[in-house]
């Protein structure tokens, strides 16, 4: 009872969402490998697959638990399932704890469906929290002046003291936010920097969100149909 049950739960519920023949993004994270080890279960028992792997780390895991890999170039998925380090009610996300931030957006974004496993210590009704930012290694300190801009103190990632790169081979900055209260307007302040690859905000991708509990339950939420919100009350 307790957050790797909730983790292992919603990645469990989602390699159940995966239809044979399909191709599949692989995410990064401790909760996506949950999401791994269960689909590897599904193809033992011959269900066909390609993953497409968000990250080394999980083409690795994959290779060991033999889920047939492909490439993104070799056509568009049918589903992505991936963990973040933060939901809000919007079902936006803060994702990139693991690094694997650029790969996850492309991989998200090429898939027809973007699933997100999260336990439920992840859901929270507003945006806060360190953003990383993947920085190509070129001016990369007068880059990271250009992120102190947007309202936070960003620092390179440091790994065994010295800066930690990408897959990518590029660095991760991270800036600590408090409230984002306009996570689209920061979104496209980052994107705007030259020198930014990629960022940590994924607004608008989820298609849904599958959340883990502590007692093995999951809970799906989907986005707001337009309007709910204001049918609502809010
Ligand atoms: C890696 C990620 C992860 O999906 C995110 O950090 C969540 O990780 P975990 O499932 O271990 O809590 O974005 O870049």
């Amino acid at each position: 009872m307790d957050v790797d049950t909730a983790k292992r739960a919603a990645g469990t519920a989602a390699a159940a969402l995966v239809d044979d023949g399909a191709r599949v993004g692989l995410g990064t994270g401790s909760t996506s490998r949950w999401f791994v080890l269960a689909l590897a279960q599904r193809v033992r028992s011959g269900l066909r697959v390609t993953g497409v792997a968000t990250s080394e780390e999980t083409a690795q895991l994959a290779i060991e638990e033999g889920i047939p890999l492909g490439e993104l170039d070799g056509g568009g998925l049918d589903v992505a399932v991936d963990g973040a380090d933060a939901v809000d009610d919007d079902l936006r996300l803060i994702k990139g704890a693991g690094g694997a931030l650029v790969r996850e957006k492309i991989v998200a974004a090429a898939a027809a469906r973007f699933v997100v496993v999260v336990d439920d210590t992840k859901l929270h009704g507003h945006l806060a929290g360190v953003i990383p930012v993947e920085v190509i290694p070129f001016g990369s300190e007068h880059t990271l002046r250009l992120l102190a801009a947007t309202g936070a103190e960003f620092a390179f990632r440091q790994r065994n003291g010295r800066p930690a790169m990408s897959d990518n081979g590029n660095l991760l900055a991270e800036g600590m936010f408090g409230r984002i209260e306009d996570p689209e307007g920061l979104a496209a302040r980052l994107d705007a920097i030259p020198g930014v690859v990629g960022h940590g905000l994924f607004l608008g991708m989820a298609d849904l969100v599958v959340v883990g509990r502590a007692d093995g339950s999951v809970e799906q939420r989907s986005p707001a149909a337009p309007g709910d919100r204001v049918a609502a009350g809010g």
